[in-house]
């Protein structure tokens, strides 16, 4: 099936690669209109020239409420307004719990939470004033299920994001605007380069030996690509799931179950 997007704008934040880039390609290629977000706006517009489609990008670093305005203006003006969010810009970062520093926690919290919130915020904003209501797909984690002993400042700011799912969902729906997540559980992005490499640190492990572990133990039998996701992205993003409110779907090769 194709064109299920057709006419849409849709707004991918940490749309430059991984899982992102996948989800902004899919929509594009579901006819929707894609603006690609990210902290490099030449990597953004580089990105949304290979889309094409009307793709256009747009520097933005969620954790600056004036980059979050720009990007909500540059939508506006460039494509009449947002019909689609993609929440999906975030760090990682892990540590035993003694030595976890605030300014590592004060990092996560502030793309995590802080910058999905008021990213949600000024999208939601705009969608209500345009008066066609419109689909928010905030990404969560695994992380968000439960806690890790050596993950759990981006375990609790991935718990936050299903919280504000369901809060934002309910408080939404009255305007047309869907709020639901994804909870991807381990997939091979650069992200997962970063906690390779600091799992080596903390548990000893050679370079790749904890992606193999960890790709091992997924039911499905490997670790998921940024494409495994574009399908829920689809889903949540279309007419198709207008009924579904405040919900987080794990697409995980079977992690996880709830
Ligand atoms: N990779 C995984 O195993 C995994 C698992 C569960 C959930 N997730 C979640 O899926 C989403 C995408 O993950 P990924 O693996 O593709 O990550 P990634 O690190 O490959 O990509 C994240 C993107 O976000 C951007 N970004 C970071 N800070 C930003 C900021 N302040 N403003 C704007 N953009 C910013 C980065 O530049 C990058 O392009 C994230 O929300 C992540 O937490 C990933």
């Amino acid at each position: 099936m194709t064109g299920r997007l057709e006419g849409r704008v849709a707004v991918v934040t940490g749309g430059a690669r991984g899982i992102g880039r996948a989800i902004a390609e899919g929509f594009a290629r579901e006819g929707a209109r894609v603006c690609v977000a990210d902290l490099d706006g030449g990597e953004c517009d580089q990105v949304a020239a290979a889309i094409g489609r009307g793709a256009f990008g747009q520097a933005l670093d969620v954790t600056r409420m004036e980059s979050i305005r720009d990007l909500v203006a540059a939508a506006e003006g460039r494509a009449g307004g947002i019909d689609i969010l993609v929440n999906n810009a975030a760090v990682f970062d892990m540590a035993p719990i003694v030595e976890i520093t605030e300014e590592s926690y004060d990092r996560v919290f502030a793309v995590n939470v802080k910058g999905l919130l008021f990213t949600l915020q000024a999208v939601a904003r705009s969608m209500i004033a345009r008066g066609r209501g419109g689909k928010i797909i905030n990404m969560a984690s695994q992380a968000g299920r439960r806690g890790e002993a050596l993950v759990a400042v981006y375990c609790a700011s991935k718990a936050a994001v299903i919280s504000i799912t369901q809060s934002a969902g309910l408080g939404l729906i009255r305007h047309g605007i869907n709020v639901n997540g994804i909870s991807p559980g381990v997939v091979d992005t650069p992200m997962w380069d970063e906690v390779d490499a600091l799992f080596a640190r903390y548990e000893g492990l050679p370079p790749g030996e904890k992606k193999r572990r960890v790709g091992e133990a997924v039911p499905l039998g490997r670790m998921g690509r940024p494409e495994d996701h574009v399908g829920c992205a689809v889903f949540l993003a279309s007419g198709e799931s207008d009924y579904v409110v405040a919900q987080t779907y794990n697409v995980d090769g079977g992690n996880w179950m709830s």
